[in-house]
């Protein structure tokens, strides 16, 4: 017997990238059109909230008929709308929630709140076919580093998280002290390429009495007082060394916790999620120790880690199937947990 289709439309704005996506069965993406403001807000250095709304209002329509267009699907074939309500900037997620229940409203389509992370972590459903729960994913975007622990669909236990920066945000601020400009991971990650990790010996984060937790504002500090201190003696500062012993600090610390965990639970899957999981050198060394230890490694193309709507449509399609809906009191939830409603 063949499983009925199901069709559903995603629609991401928590940031900055105005996206929609077809997604049929949850692992099969028809369209994914993402309509990116890096442009706008690289002028300021980093993502202004108010544009990032306006921009969501101007671009959200078209964006939507686009991806239906290019999936050659009609609001009628919907079987489900899947948004993003949290977390992310207020006023950037009302965009999405207000547009996905004006047309669930519109065509009677029933509708899905999905939480932001629990959409990157499902990029990884679509980059892999196979890919069951459970697993250890470690989720690494701007706003976010979780590591968790997938118990199945929809199911997850976090394991630890970042007590103060983000990784991907320690990514954006030493590539701005540096003088590579927003947004700063893939150009740390280039310079990167051209230095020497092992120039420069950074911090590597540590926070006493939670072993999966992560700090990054401590090397955040080193790298600047490194580059204050190296000012003020009339040294040359070597933007690749640093961009690539930063880099090897971040890495280090997030690949060893996660091999931590998988090491204490004895799993046998890992994968990697968010914008920071494009990284090249975070990639590479994922990969290495997993293979040292037998396990399977998962990591979706870039341009399913950064924010897309494909991974919010295949998270609703999993939502859709264990019976969640949501009604049109659904709104923008700015600090929404991972795991809760
Ligand atoms: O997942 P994402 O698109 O948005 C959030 O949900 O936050 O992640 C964006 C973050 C930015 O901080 C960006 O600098 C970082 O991902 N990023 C990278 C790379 N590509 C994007 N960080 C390190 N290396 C990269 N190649
Ligand atoms: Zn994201």
């Amino acid at each position: 017997m063949t499983e009925k289709t199901c069709t559903i439309l995603g629609i991401e704005s928590s940031c900055d990238e105005t996206a929609a996506a077809v997604v049929v069965n949850g692992r099969d993406v028809r369209s994914n059109v993402i309509s990116s403001q890096i442009d706008i807000h690289t002028l300021y250095g980093g993502v202004v909230p108010e544009i990032a709304s306006r921009k969501h209002t101007e671009r959200i329509n078209q964006v939507v008929g686009q991806a239906l267009r290019e999936a050659g699907t009609s609001l009628q074939d919907l079987d489900a709308v899947a948004v993003t309500y949290g977390p992310g900037l207020v006023g950037a997620l009302l965009v999405g929630v207000s547009f996905a229940k004006a047309l669930c409203f519109a065509g009677n389509i029933p509708l899905i709140g999905v939480h932001h992370i629990e959409g990157h972590i499902s990029a990884n459903f679509i980059a892999d076919k196979t890919l069951e729960p459970p697993f250890v994913c470690l989720v690494v975007s701007g706003g976010h580093t979780h590591l968790v622990v997938v118990r199945d669909y929809g199911e997850y236990e976090i394991l630890g998280r970042t007590q103060d920066d983000a990784a991907g945000e320690a990514f954006d601020k030493v590539a701005r002290a540096i003088g590579l400009g927003y947004p700063g991971g893939p150009k740390i990650d280039k310079a990167a390429r051209e230095g020497n990790p092992d120039a420069i010996s950074f911090p590597r984060g540590k926070v006493t009495g939670s072993e999966y937790d992560f700090s990054f504002s401590g090397l955040k500090s080193a790298v600047l007082n490194y580059l204050n201190t190296e000012k003020m003696q009339g040294h040359e500062i070597s933007v690749p060394d640093v961009a690539a012993s930063f880099q090897k600090s971040v890495v280090e610390v997030l690949v060893g916790h996660a091999m931590e965990a998988l090491d204490q639970l004895g799993m046998k899957k890992f994968a990697l999620a968010g914008g920071v999981a494009s990284n090249s050198a975070l990639r590479a060394k994922a990969r290495e120790e997993c293979e040292k230890r037998g396990v399977s490694f998962y990591c979706p193309p870039p341009i399913l880690c950064t924010d897309n709507a494909a991974m919010i449509g295949c998270a609703g399609y999993y939502e859709f199937r264990k019976g969640v809906r949501s009604d049109f009191s659904l709104n923008a939830v700015p600090n929404l947990e991972l795991g809760k409603r």
